[in-house]
């Protein structure tokens, strides 16, 4: 199985999914120096946690900071002592304090929803970076989802509907559903089943269990080009992977009033911020350059 994160054309050209797309020139090299190491560990899940690699350069924490630009990699060592709960709710502290989260809910929320339950054993789960799960898919990177929430937020009100899209591991669609409480309605749609059965694993074992038991929270096998129209319409509709334009069932499944994000294009994407007016036509804005793997077929995202 070919590693998603991997180098692509030559140094300072790096493929990392489900994130956003800055590379300030050092951090390019750093990041071309990493992944050149996991390549030659013969393993197509990088074994290396990104953050154990750095720590053999021994920089000092401002220069590591530097280095990684918008990476909060800076106050990870102080993440590998006290309980996973603790370091979860470190990254999220890390998110704050860089600016990325500003509201007390979804730092609430991203405190109780532990990204370890989520992300494969052998990842570092706390680090800001996108992680391989399988089937050429990844989950995505902290700071991606926490700006995901914050976008959202309005429409992941107390009682609201949402569509999670390529649901992959379950981590956002355990975050929405936290949101938007029992009362409330989140459907995740992911095309590989084996991650399906896996995502539900996961959240069983997340403080979403309880909505996931009472069906407030469900994950469908299904190709969510097609949404899920069972349960539309919806307050806020994400979709963790890449289209080369919106789909028109996702459009229409979108609420009056309600927001979709959306990342747009095929090697240079943007994170679309669709939002639809009450009359039901639609306003489209760029949030920012993104990275994620193609919403496509099954068959495709196999071939890679
Ligand atoms: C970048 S991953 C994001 C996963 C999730 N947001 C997370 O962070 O765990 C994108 C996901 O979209 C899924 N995907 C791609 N095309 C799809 C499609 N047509 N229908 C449903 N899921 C799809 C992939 O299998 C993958 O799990």
């Amino acid at each position: 199985m070919p590693t998603p994160i991997s180098l692509s054309t030559g140094p300072g050209v790096v493929r990392a999914y489900g994130c956003r797309y800055i590379t300030p020139p050092l951090k390019r090299l750093l990041a071309y120096t990493l992944l050149h190491n996991q390549q030659h560990n013969h393993s197509h899940r990088p074994r290396l946690p990104l953050f154990s690699t750095l720590s053999s350069f021994h920089l000092p924490p401002n220069l590591n900071r530097l280095l990684t630009g918008d990476c909060p990699f800076s106050g990870m060592e102080r993440y590998w002592t006290g309980s996973t709960n603790n370091k979860n709710k470190a990254m999220v502290e890390n998110l704050r304090r860089d600016g990325v989260i500003t509201s007390k809910k979804v730092a609430e929320v991203m405190s109780t929803i532990d990204r370890a339950l989520f992300v494969p054993d052998e990842c570092p789960p706390y680090v800001d970076s996108p992680m391989p799960i399988g089937y050429n898919a990844t989950i995505s990177a902290p700071h991606m989802h926490a700006t995901c929430l914050q976008l959202l937020q309005d429409n992941l009100q107390s009682g609201m509907h949402a569509l999670d899209v390529g649901s992959g591991t379950g981590y956002l669609t355990a975050c929405f559903a936290l949101m938007v409480g029992s009362q409330g309605r989140v459907v995740g749609v992911e095309h590989i089943p084996e991650l399906v059965v896996e995502s539900i694993k996961n959240i069983e074992k997340s403080a979403a269990a309880p909505l996931l038991k009472e069906g407030a929270l469900s994950i469908h096998v299904g190709d969510g080009r097609q949404g899920w129209p069972e349960c539309a319409p919806y307050d806020a509709i994400h979709v963790g992977a890449a289209a080369p334009e919106i789909p028109k069932p996702l459009i229409d499944q979108l609420k009056p009033g309600g927001r979709m994000l959306i990342p747009v294009g095929n090697i240079f994407q943007d994170l679309k911020v669709v939002d639809k007016n009450q009359d039901g036509s639609i306003n489209v804005r760029t949030e920012t350059s993104v990275r994620y793997v193609p919403l496509t077929s099954r068959e495709a995202q196999w071939q890679g």
